[in-house]
């Protein structure tokens, strides 16, 4: 399959209309949207007037949509319950999937999607846009040169004063069980994994919600993990933070090396930090790898490179079931106050 590719893009506003307007923009040679679909007929009539569809083209209706519209692949970017759904008629469609981070919001539909997209040997990539923006890129690239040696823990940190209800963007977020975890952390665990350079083994902690929360879902995390390769990792995730703000593209990570320390947060400048005997402490900034795209933008040239018979993708379907395990292992983990075996949870799932 080779030239510009139709996309059937399932959501037409909030992270979906990011998608349409502004993240699709530079690829306009590659790829064109023929057909979209938003349970919202205002969202839907504007994403329309901006791409130029005619109305046949744009639908409140998924099974339609996907009935009607002939396309080479499909973007999804709908609240997260719905992604089961919309996987489900792609496949039926035979379509390769872009779709927003986590996977979706239960184990139970993350498997369904994810034995369904097997099966029919789809190609699925998911959204981890945080690992592709430059502090990242960076810090990731110091930890895989070897410079600061073997990698002993790193720590992860994500905090946004959420405590006004509806603060966080979308309402949904405020009334979806386990909301942290399911659309926050996910992101973050994705990092320790890209930072580490393994999957997790085992996880163990505690999710929860503050008395004086005005959320539904739980808004606070702190849980501590054990990797493949023996580093170790802790989370802390709060969305009710009075202090401090690590939030969305500030989160504070710092790893713990052998020769010296690595960390980024909310200035976003990466730092090596040693310790020499006798001259104290030497920290230096990092200077930021430059790509071509960052974020987003980096995830949709990928997976239309993907499409055309180029690499395959880090974060794709396989690997992001990874990342999707260590976020309902933590449910599990803080449902039942054990170590959870995050490692069985996706060896179960792939075999
Ligand atoms: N990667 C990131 O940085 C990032 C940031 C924000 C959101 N997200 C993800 O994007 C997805 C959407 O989140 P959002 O904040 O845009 O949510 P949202 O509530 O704004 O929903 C997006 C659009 O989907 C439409 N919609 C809702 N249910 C639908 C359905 N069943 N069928 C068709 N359209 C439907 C809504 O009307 C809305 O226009 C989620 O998976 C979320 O986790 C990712």
């Amino acid at each position: 399959m080779s030239g510009r590719k139709r996309c059937l893009m399932i959501g037409a506003g909030g992270m979906a209309g990011n998608w349409l307007r502004r993240f699709f923009a530079p690829f306009r040679d590659r790829m064109e949207v023929v057909g979209v679909v938003d349970v919202d007929p205002k969202i839907l009539e504007s994403a329309r007037e901006f791409l130029g569809l005619s109305p046949s083209q744009c639908f409140t209706d998924m099974a339609q949509a996907f009935d009607e519209v002939e396309a080479d692949f499909c973007g999804i970017a709908i609240p997260p319950a719905f992604h089961r759904d919309a996987v489900l008629h792609a496949v039926r469609r035979r379509l390769p999937i872009l779709s927003e981070k986590p996977i979706a919001d239960t184990w139970e539909s993350a498997l369904a999607i994810y034995r369904a997209v097997k099966d029919a040997g789809l190609k699925m990539q998911v959204i981890q846009n945080y690992r592709y923006e430059a502090p990242m890129l960076t810090m990731r690239q110091v930890l895989r040169g070897g410079d600061l040696g073997r990698i002993n823990y790193i720590v992860g940190r994500f905090a946004a004063d959420y405590r006004e209800y509806g603060s966080w963007g979308k309402v949904f977020r405020h009334e979806i069980p386990h909301s942290l975890l399911v659309e926050g952390a996910v992101h973050h665990f994705d990092m320790l994994r890209n930072l580490s350079g393994s999957d997790c083994a085992k996880l163990a902690g505690w999710e929860w919600n503050p008395a004086w929360s005005t959320s539904k879902g739980e808004f606070n995390n702190l849980f501590v993990m054990r990797m493949a390769n023996g580093v170790r990792a802790s989370y802390e995730g709060s969305g009710t933070a009075a202090g401090e703000q690590n939030t969305w593209h500030e989160e504070y990570y710092r790893a713990e090396c052998e020769r010296g320390a690595i960390a980024v947060g909310r200035d976003r400048v990466v730092r090596i930090h040693r310790f020499r005997k006798g001259g104290g402490l030497v920290t230096e900034e990092v200077p930021q790898q430059k790509p071509t795209y960052e974020g987003h933008f980096w995830l949709v040239d990928e997976f239309l490179t993907w499409l055309d018979g180029g690499p395959v993708p880090d974060t794709v379907l396989d690997d992001n079931i990874k990342s999707t395990a260590m976020l309902f292992g933590a449910i599990e983990a803080s449902r039942t106050e054990q170590v959870v075996d995050v490692d069985a949870m996706v060896r179960e799932v792939t075999g």
